[in-house]
């Protein structure tokens, strides 16, 4: 496996990768990998010639107030899984060689971006969007492969990509769950284990939703009123949003129509986790 860092060593294997013909697959990752970032590693490795794993903390994506500085790194570890995985290579650049000192362009993301998480992070997606692109461009990715786990981040890039009209991929993968049921997150770590309790009342939640809409509920208002009383019943302390919505578009679905995403954000003590469901 190589291990690149400078943008020039990471031209130079791409422009050999394109010359041998060789299909490129890219996992954007922050790192503090788990088992969730391995299932979409090895179905790039399934769908590609070659994959290319990126490591970057992108601060752009942060607000000020969020946790940047604390975010969870494991740089040895995540090469070490990234390398029994059958990984070819990682890009795990610094801060400077992807924002050097002049730079000033950012993508204004799409408007599925609006709702939800851009109502409560109102910056991140235009940080996501900008170096997703800048990391798609450098990579010259055939395909990218994302987690469902992030909804609305791989809504927003999949339009991102189509009205930009990049020549990648898109590849949405199913989100992976701990045997307790928790959707696996690198922010997981932060949870003692009375909050990991608590944090469970998402998954749960979903399930009640999806039961509820199995068994012929079309009340959209009802539902969310239900999903924010199980959630404060668990314990959960803050809620930034409990809904469902259109998959596409991300409006709020009232009446139900099927398919529908169920979507929530919550905090747990100071840890804010997301979870969804998809049904079709
Ligand atoms: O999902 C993430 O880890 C990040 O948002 C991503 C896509 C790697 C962009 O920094």
């Amino acid at each position: 496996m190589e291990i690149l860092s400078s943008l020039d060593d990471l031209a130079k294997v791409v422009r050999e990768l394109k010359r041998a013909n060789k299909s490129i697959g890219v996992v954007p990752t922050m790192g503090a990998l788990h088992e969730g970032h391995l299932s979409l590693v090895r179905q790039s490795l399934v769908q590609s010639d070659e994959t290319i794993v990126t490591i970057f903390v992108n601060p752009s994506q942060f607000a000020p107030s969020e946790d940047l500085d604390r975010y969870p790194q494991s740089l040895e570890a995540d090469i070490a899984g990234l390398q029994s995985a059958g990984v070819q290579y990682v890009f795990a650049p610094s801060r400077e060689e992807v924002y050097p000192e002049n730079y000033s362009t950012s993508v204004v993301p799409p408007l599925v971006a609006r709702r939800w998480e851009g109502e409560f992070r109102p910056t991140h997606f235009a940080g996501v969007a900008t170096v997703v692109l800048k990391l798609l461009n450098m990579t010259r990715a055939d395909r990218v492969f994302l987690g469902q786990k992030d909804f609305q981040q791989a809504r927003v890039i999949e339009q991102m990509v189509a009205d930009l009209n990049v020549a990648t991929e898109v590849c949405i993968c199913p989100i992976v769950r701990a045997d307790d049921g928790l959707a696996l997150s690198s922010r997981n770590v932060y949870l003692s284990s009375e909050q990991r309790t608590i944090a469970l009342s998402l998954n749960q939640t979903l399930d009640h939703v999806e039961r509820q809409i199995q068994a012929g509920q079309r009340d959209g208002f009802e539902v969310i009123t239900e999903m924010r009383q199980m959630l404060i019943d668990a314990g959960v302390e803050r809620i930034d949003y409990a809904t469902v919505a259109h998959p596409k578009t991300l409006e709020t679905a009232d009446p139900i129509e099927l398919p529908v995403v169920a979507l929530i954000a919550a905090y747990v003590g100071e840890t804010r986790l997301i979870d969804n469901r998809l049904l079709e």
